[in-house]
C-alpha cells in the first residue's frame, strides 16, 4: 500500500515558529513517531512524505537517524492542506492504484490501524478511521447562539488514515479545484462528489496534535505504551 503523509504545515496553533511536526515529543521529533508506526505497519511499501522544501533537511536527517527500510520520497508541500494532499497525489508511483492518506500530526495512530485500513481499502472506493463521538455536539452560529443539537449516535470525529481509489480521488481533487472547495479531509471531496465513503473503527489515542496540551497529552500515551 502507499502511503501519503501530509507534514507541510505551521506551527501557529501550536504557538510555535516552525513546522510542529520538528517539535520534540518523548526525545524524538514529533514525526518521527508517525514514521516509526507506518514503518512497522506490514501492509504499507511506500511512504510519500508531502512537507515544505525548507525542511527537507531535517526530514531528511530524522528519516537516517530512524534507519527505516522502506521506499521514502519527499514532496513540496502546498499552501493548505488539501493542495498538499493534491501534490502528494501527483507524485504516486502510476502502479498504485489505492492510497492511505494520514497526517503527519497523528502520531499515535498504531500499526494495527493502518493495517486495518489497508485492508478494506481493498474492498471500498474510500474509507476513513473514525471514532464514535462521546460528547454532545451543538451547531452554533455567529453570535453564540445554539442552532441545532445533532443526534450523537450518528455523529463520529473523522481521523486519519483515509484510503481511497487512487484514480477517484484524483478526480475529486480536480473537481474540488474546479469548484473551489475548501475542505480539511479527503473524504469530505468524496462526500461532495456523490461517493461513498465507509468508516473504520479508529482509536481514541489517535488523537493530532494540534495545541501545547496535546504534546503533553501525546507525551503521556508514548510512555505508557514504553
Ligand atoms: O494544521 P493541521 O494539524 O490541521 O494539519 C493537518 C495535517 O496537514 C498536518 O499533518 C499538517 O502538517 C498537514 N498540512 C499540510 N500542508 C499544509 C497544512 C497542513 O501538509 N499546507
Amino acid at each position: 500500500m502507499h502511503l501519503l503523509i501530509p507534514a507541510a504545515g505551521s506551527g501557529k496553533r501550536m504557538g510555535a515558529d516552525r513546522n510542529k511536526l520538528l517539535l520534540q515529543v518523548r526525545s524524538k521529533p514529533l514525526i518521527a513517531w508517525t514514521l516509526l508506526a507506518a514503518e512497522a505497519a506490514s501492509s504499507i511499501s511506500w511512504i510519500g512524505i508531502v512537507s515544505q522544501p525548507q525542511d527537507w533537511d531535517e526530514f531528511k536527517s530524522i528519516i537516517a537517524d530512524l534507519k527505516l527500510k522502506k521506499t521514502i520520497e519527499l514532496i513540496s508541500g502546498g499552501s493548505t492542506r488539501q493542495e498538499s494532499v493534491y501534490h502528494g497525489l501527483q507524485a504516486l508511483p502510476s502502479n498504485a492504484a489505492q492510497v492511505l492518506i494520514h497526517d503527519g500530526a497523528r502520531c499515535l495512530a498504531t500499526p494495527d490501524l493502518f493495517n486495518a485500513c489497508s485492508e478494506a481499502i481493498l474492498y471500498c472506493s474510500g474509507l476513513i478511521a473514525a471514532v464514535p463521538v462521546k460528547d454532545t455536539i451543538k451547531v452554533v452560529d455567529d453570535n453564540g447562539i445554539i442552532k441545532s443539537t445533532p443526534e450523537r449516535k450518528q455523529l463520529w470525529a473523522a481521523q486519519t488514515p483515509q484510503g481511497f481509489d487512487v484514480k477517484l480521488l484524483k478526480k475529486c481533487h480536480v473537481e474540488g479545484i474546479r469548484q473551489g472547495w475548501e475542505v480539511t479531509d479527503d473524504a469530505a471531496l468524496f462526500e461532495k462528489c456523490g461517493i461513498e465513503v465507509r468508516i473504520v473503527l479508529g482509536e481514541e489515542t489517535n488523537l493530532k496534535i494540534t495545541t501545547p496540551q496535546d504534546l503533553a497529552i501525546a507525551e503521556f500515551i508514548l510512555s505508557y505504551r514504553e
